[in-house]
């Protein structure tokens, strides 16, 4: 891989990376066309990555399915999918892990402990190898961009980050590998959080500023729908993601809820102008 990227940046080719767990949806798709947009030659990563997943998550169920994924890459022209293996990645011996301080501290962090620091560890082993110009990571983990955005910045990698904004369904679900996790009637109880943010972005509008408010008109809506169990809700801070009380400038409110045993993330940010 490494060589692979030496040898096209020596062309003077730039090279965009979009990192992946695979079970590729459009999601994804629409990362990799972004990032074909953004350089010349394209690379995705397809690894289920053990060190992000805690105790009981689900590692051994995540959804797998690379003929298709490779063919769906083809048709967007990625130029190579790399698909290193647990073993080569993690041998024996294995004891080098990336941490932060401050940003895992808030929001998934705090019911996925060592989530961050597995994500971190990864997505540095991916950009060494694959020495990308420009990497491409979406906004539905948005706790995730702000992280990488932070250990870019801190560990002085010559990588440009961009953040692409949630593809959703047709629906509003915003989409995610584990939705095909869902029971009919899970995916329709999953429009629940997508359905809060918009409460929320109109009550704002209505000027209710209070977050300690639309949390809480929050928790109500979902609570209120089968088989739902909130993992958190909050309204923070875009940059440091830390709380916020009254709504005076644009923050990012974010959720994660399980629904049956899938966990569902969203995010948007709301704005008092807007
Ligand atoms: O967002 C993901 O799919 C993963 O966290 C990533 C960035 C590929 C690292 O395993």
């Amino acid at each position: 891989m490494t060589s692979w990227s030496d040898c096209h940046r020596r062309d003077g080719q730039s090279i965009s990376f979009v990192p992946t767990m695979g079970f590729l949806h459009e999601g994804h798709l629409s990362l990799m066309k972004e990032s074909k947009r953004l350089g010349n030659k394209m690379v995705i990563s397809i690894f289920v990555n053990p060190t992000q997943f805690g105790v009981g998550e689900d590692f051994d169920s995540y959804p797998s399915d690379l003929d298709r994924d490779f063919k769906l890459a083809e048709d967007i022209g990625v130029d190579v999918a790399f698909t290193p293996n647990k073993a080569d990645f993690y041998p024996q011996g294995f004891d080098t892990f990336i941490d932060q301080e401050k940003l895992p501290n808030h929001l998934c962090g705090l019911s996925r402990s060592g989530h961050f620091q597995g994500v971190m560890t990864i997505v540095a082993k991916l950009f060494n190898v694959v020495n990308p110009d420009i990497a491409v990571f979406g906004e539905k983990d948005f706790q995730q961009l702000a992280i990488i955005r932070r250990m870019v910045k801190d560990l002085n990698f010559n990588i440009r980050i961009i953040g692409h904004p949630i593809v959703r369904e047709a629906d509003g679900l915003a989409m995610s590998s584990r939705n095909s996790k869902l029971t009919p009637d899970q995916r329709i109880t999953g429009l629940c959080l997508i359905t809060s943010l918009k409460k929320a972005q109109s009550s704002l509008k209505n000027n209710e500023t209070n977050a300690a408010a639309l949390m809480h008109n929050a928790v109500e809506f979902i609570c209120s729908h089968p088989e739902t169990e909130i993992d958190y809700i909050r309204i923070c801070d875009p940059d440091t993601l830390d709380d916020v009380a009254e709504i005076d400038r644009p923050v990012l409110m974010a959720m994660a809820v399980k629904v049956g045993t899938t966990r569902l993330i969203d995010n948007m940010i709301l704005n008092p102008d807007e």
